[in-house]
């Protein structure tokens, strides 16, 4: 048995700021911040728009596009950095809220990985015949980690969630996934620290290592999955900054036009980013059956990861 996603779903907070909204308030240009990251805007989440509310306003579009109800689920995942109580899980929480009594969740933490690090979970209960139906969500509320007069991070980071259903099917649409871990660095990226409760990062080092990450992840992929960059019809890396996307991208020698980015309209969402891209590049007909599509991430802890798909929603 194998899975593949049968539909996808996003949720993007109402409120948005922008980059000229924080320079009123923090000693930065939208300048700066679109030449160094290609960030324009990003939407933060209000009153109500909890990570698990996000969660399952992504979800019920995402079981819409399935045509699945909440009780035909057998599992969900929740990839989250900002869980709205350390218990219960987000993912009970969402299952609250869409009604799917009695089934199995559970909370994952990769940081910006989370998403893919779910997927690859979901994809091996499937496969092994433990469950034919998952919900894999990523869901991050990122503006409750900030520190909003640190301009270094403050400006990165964006809130939203991202949703995909995963179920059992004969042909394989979870082609292959790799995930990795390097936990030697917790102080280059972490929340919250000794010092403080917010988001601290070494700006340099982890752009260092993101463009290695994405580079060593991808060319796993592709080897593993026997394909050229050539062979790919879309890339959908974690979108954390648009210089650290192309970087990667030209190492590895993939078309530029066939990145899906988000980065500019929603920064950086962490575990949301990946599902929400992928969910706005299925909605807008650039993902189609049979398109061979490379999820892409790395994020705190450090963590990185791959998912190939065939696309078969
Ligand atoms: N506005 C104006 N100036 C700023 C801002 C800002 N918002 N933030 C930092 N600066 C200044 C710094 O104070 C510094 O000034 P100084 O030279 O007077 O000391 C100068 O810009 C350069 O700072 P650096 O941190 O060395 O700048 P760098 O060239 O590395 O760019 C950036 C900073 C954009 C944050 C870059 O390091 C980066 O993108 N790193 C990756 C961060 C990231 O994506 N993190 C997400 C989490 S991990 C993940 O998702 C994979």
């Amino acid at each position: 048995m194998h899975s593949r996603i049968a539909g996808t779903g996003r949720y993007l907070p109402r409120g948005i700021l922008t980059n000229h909204d924080l320079a009123k308030t923090v000693d930065t240009t939208d300048e700066w911040i679109r030449s160094m990251t290609g960030i324009r805007q990003r939407h933060f989440a209000g009153d109500g728009e909890s990570t698990a509310e996000m969660g399952a306003l992504a979800s019920i579009e995402a079981l819409s596009a399935a045509g699945m109800r909440a009780e035909d689920l057998d599992l969900i995942v929740v990839a989250t950095i900002t869980p709205d109580l350390i218990f219960p899980s987000t993912a009970a929480l969402i299952q609250a809220r869409l009604g799917a009594r009695n089934v199995g969740c559970l909370d994952l933490s990769a940081a910006c990985s989370g998403f893919v690090f779910a997927l690859a979970t979901a994809d091996g209960m499937i496969s092994s015949g433990q469950c034919r139906s998952a919900l894999v969500i990523g869901s991050e509320r990122m503006s409750k980690l900030l520190d909003w007069n640190d301009r270094s991070t403050c400006v990165l980071f964006g809130d939203g969630a991202g949703a995909a259903v995963l179920v059992a099917s004969r042909e394989r649409g979870v082609l292959s996934s790799s995930l990795h871990a390097d936990g030697s660095m917790p102080d280059v990226l972490r929340a919250p620290s000794k010092q403080s409760p917010f988001l601290h990062m070494d700006g340099p080092v982890v752009f260092k290592f993101a463009v290695k990450g994405f580079v060593e992840a991808g060319e796993a992929s592709l080897l593993a999955n026997g394909m050229e960059p050539g062979d790919l019809d879309w890339l959908i890396p974690h979108q954390a900054n648009l210089r650290i996307i192309e970087a990667a991208t030209k190492r590895l020698k993939i078309d530029p036009s066939c990145v899906v980015l988000t980065v500019d309209r929603h920064a950086n969402t962490s575990a949301a980013s990946i599902p929400m891209a992928l969910d706005e590049a299925v909605r807008d007909g650039r993902v189609r059956t049979g398109n061979r599509v490379l999820l892409l991430s790395v994020g705190g802890g450090f963590t990185w990861g791959s998912c190939m798909l065939d696309w078969r929603a």
